[in-house]
Formats: C-alpha cells, structure tokens, sequence
C-alpha cells in the first residue's frame, strides 16, 4: 500500500491513551493507524518520540490595530511563529469597526489572513457595537463558519459593552447556534482605579496589574455566567488569569451549565513579579487580565487537571518594546503612563513547548496535554473531528515532540516578528521535530520549509440547537 506521507514508530498520545503506531497519511487526511512494515511513501522518522495532535490555538490576534499600535506579528509571521512551536491550526479575533456591519469586520480579517498564514485558521468576531437592528447580523457570520462571538466587559470606549448589549447579543446567539466568548473584568471599576493611580503620579507598568485586581475578574465572570444562564446559551471565558474567576466557572460547570474557560501558559508560568522588573522591562508583561501573585499559578494547574479549565490558548498579541521594529509603534506609547501601554505580549510558539515541559514535570500528563492544547479547544470551537485528534480521516495535523533535547527560549532564536520573549532563557525539556499541516511537512528540526505552504480558511461548525 502507497501513502503520501507515513509517521514510523512513535507514540501516539490521545486524550484517553499513548501506544506505538505508524500514521499513513493519504490526500491531506490520516488514513490509517497500525503497523505499517510494507507500506511505501516518504516516512517521517518518529522513532522514540511522541506523536501528538496538531496543537489547536484558539485565542490569537495577528495583525490586530490596538491601543494606538498595531501587533508586531501578522498572519505570515505570527502563523511562522504557531507552526514552528506545533500549532497547525488558530482562531483568530476579527473586529467590527464601530457602526459598521459585522460581514465587513469579517471580510476585513479574511483579506488580512489570505494568502499569509501557514497554517489553517478560522476567526471569532469581535463585536463592539450592537444596536438592536443589528443583531440579525449574527446569524449571517455563523453561518459563514465563524460561530462564535467576544464581548467585551472591559475596555470602556474600546470594545466594552454594557450588560443590556451583552444580554442581547447572547439571546441571538442561544437561537442561532453559536458561542458567547468573554473577555471577564470590571472595566469600570478598573477605570476609576487606573484614574486614581494616574492622579497620584503611579505610571510605571506595576500599576498596570495593581489596577486590575483579581475581584474585578471574578466579579465580572460571575455576572457573565448568570447573563448566560438568564439566556440559555454557552459561555466561553477568555484568558482566565485569576483563581477565584476560575471557582466561578467551577461553580458554575457543578450546576450542569454549559460554561468553559480559557487560561494562557503566562498566567501559569508568569507572575506579578514580572512587573517589577527594572527600566520598563515590566511593560513586556502588560496585558489584560495581568499576571497574577504567585501562588495562583497553583490554583489554575490544578484547575486544568480537574477540568475546570478545558483549554489552554495563548492570547498571542505582541508588541516590540524597542519603537520602530517592523515600523511598528509598540510598548514605548505607555513609558509615561502605564495606561498607554498596548496591552498584550507573544505566545504562540511557546504554548505547546512550555505544557510539554509541565508534562516532563509530571503537573500535566501527555493524554490531559492532548486534551487542553487540541482535543478539546476543537470540540469547544466547532472544528471536531475534522481537527483535534489522531484518527482515521481526520485532517493529518501532526507534531512529532522529542522528549530527549532540551531547548532555550529565546528572542533570538523565535520566528515572531517581536523584539522580547516573555520566556527568555527558559529551559524547556522538548523540542520540535516536525509538524506537519494537512499531511504536508512544514517545519523540521524547529526550521521552517524554505517555502512552506499556505494554510486555508476552516469554516467551524455551529451548535445544532
Ligand atoms: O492584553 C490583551 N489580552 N490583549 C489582547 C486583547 C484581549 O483582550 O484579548
Ligand atoms: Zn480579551
Ligand atoms: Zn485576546
């Protein structure tokens, strides 16, 4: 039997199990799982290492305006940087232009995307404004493959929207099958405690977390949970950072709702500290929701083995700290005021590396790894089973992970288009061999192909009420 592509004497590793098999890799798809001795074709040598999902990452904003910045990474260097660290597929955030359609928001994204991003991609939509005669319009961007919607709680006169919005936007979603994402903080308790630090000369990047406190968040996903279940629709919490916001979706998962949440690998490996730092380094850890005090690190771990977090993603939104890297104003807008600082740092190379590495530590095992970083980001998102698993006829995105060499992080060694990693100099004890995207090789040895190929737009499923 002749296949395109054969994956020889790794080990394979599901959410339930891990046991030794080839992959036959036929017309893009997996084709069989077994021995595969007399088979022909081009063999990707796996041989005492691991065969994993494609990592699915859910949460990205490539080439994304905000804050008076646009990111460092577009969909050609920030879809480099995901394939290079294993993740052969992202969601990525379209945002409506205020007063415009949401289709023009979404058709905005598909231009961004088309033609750069190296691996397969689908897009949320962002929605900023929702007067009540636009609602309709959210049917339409369901069924064009993008079912899934984020609200924002934070960010007044951005993207925050108030609970009557929220509500409304929810009740459309319950009837047309989609997915209510949310970005979960008090944006106007936040307001007037970022108001009052300013006020009292406080404008270094601590004060960027010191404003944020870990209440706003639970507090305000606490009020997203009962919004959702006053609607009758699923609930997604992005980038949850705060160990009591995750006792809320607990809480809430115990009652039987159909909630989940999102945490990112910089509120499990970062830590308020990192604010602390001297000369402004602070600023590369600015984001929302911030990093946490240490100690609540331990809190979400053990919130991703009991599954009261399902999925790990990265919120990979970067911004160079040096100003004119890429022509692109970065983190230098806020060195007078914290304030100003464009929220978001990098992620999305590091993401499967750094969980691989809690694998080797023995926090994860590689069965809850497969789980969180791609079994389960899919189910939740519409792309199962086409995406997620290694199984006959699914898509063939596969890593081949070597346990055995270790790699540092690094700036100067990262395929995104940004100055800093927040990782620098960590140690992780992995590396990546190969990752192949819809059956074709695109990076071996952590190197991109000379010419890789192009990834597709995948419409995602909505849920069939
Ligand atoms: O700091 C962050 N998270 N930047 C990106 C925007 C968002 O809220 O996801
Ligand atoms: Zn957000
Ligand atoms: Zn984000």
């Amino acid at each position: 039997m002749r296949y395109d592509l054969i994956v020889k004497g790794g080990t394979v590793v599901t959410p339930s199990d891990s046991y030794k098999a080839d992959i036959g890799i036929r017309n893009r798809k997996i084709a069989v799982i077994g021995e595969l001795e007399k088979a022909e074709g081009e063999v990707v040598d796996a041989k005492g290492m691991h065969v994993v999902p494609g990592g699915i990452d859910v949460h990205t904003h490539f080439d994304m305006p905000f804050m008076g910045a646009t990111t460092a990474d577009d969909f050609a260097t920030g879809s480099l940087s995901a394939v290079c660290g294993g993740t052969t597929s992202i969601v990525d955030f379209a945002i409506q232009t205020r007063g415009k359609s949401l289709m023009h928001g979404l058709e905005d994204w598909h231009k961004r995307a088309q033609g750069k991003s190296l691996v397969d991609y689908g897009f949320h939509m962002i929605i900023v404004d929702l007067p009540e005669n636009r609602v309709k319009e959210m049917d339409e961007v369901v069924r064009e493959g993008s079912p899934t919607f984020k609200l924002f709680m934070a960010y007044p006169g951005i993207f925050m929207s108030d609970d009557a919005t929220i509500f409304r936007a929810m009740m459309r979603t319950r009837e047309n099958g989609g997915t209510i994402c949310m970005h979960a903080e008090n944006g106007g308790v936040i307001e007037v405690l970022v108001k009052k630090a300013l006020a009292e000369g406080k404008i270094d990047p601590k004060y960027h977390a010191l404003t944020r406190p870990m209440t706003a968040e639970a507090e305000a996903t606490g009020r997203a949970i009962a919004l959702a279940e006053m609607a009758g629709v699923p609930l997604y919490i992005v980038h949850l950072s705060a160990g009591d916001a995750m006792e809320k979706v607990r809480d809430a998962r115990a009652r039987g709702l159909p909630v989940y949440a999102e945490t990112c690998p910089q509120y499990l490996y970062l830590n308020y500290d990192d604010y602390e730092r001297p000369d402004f380094e602070g600023a590369k850890f600015v984001m929302s929701p911030p990093l946490r005090p240490k100690g609540n690190e331990d809190r979400l771990w053990n919130g991703l083995r009991q599954n009261w977090l399902q999925v790990v993603s990265t919120d990979h939104c970067s911004f160079c700290m040096k100003d004119g890297v890429g022509g692109k104003p970065g983190k230098v807008l806020g060195k007078k005021d914290f304030s100003k600082i464009p929220n978001g740092a990098p992620g999305v190379e590091t993401r499967l590396p750094l969980l691989w590495d809690a694998v080797q530590a023995g926090k994860l095992t590689e069965n809850r790894f497969v789980e969180i970083t791609a079994a389960s980001p899919a189910k939740i998102m519409g792309l199962y089973p086409k995406k997620g698993l290694i199984a006959p006829g699914a898509d063939a995105d596969l890593v081949v992970i070597d346990s055995k060499k270790k790699h540092t992080i690094s700036a100067k060694t990262h395929h995104a288009n940004v100055d800093y990693n927040p990782y620098e100099g960590r140690v992780v004890r992995c590396s990546i061999k190969e990752v192949m995207v819809r059956g074709r090789r695109v990076v071996k040895d952590y190197k991109p192909l000379a010419t890789p190929p192009h990834g597709s737009f995948v419409k995602r499923d909505a849920r069939s009420n």
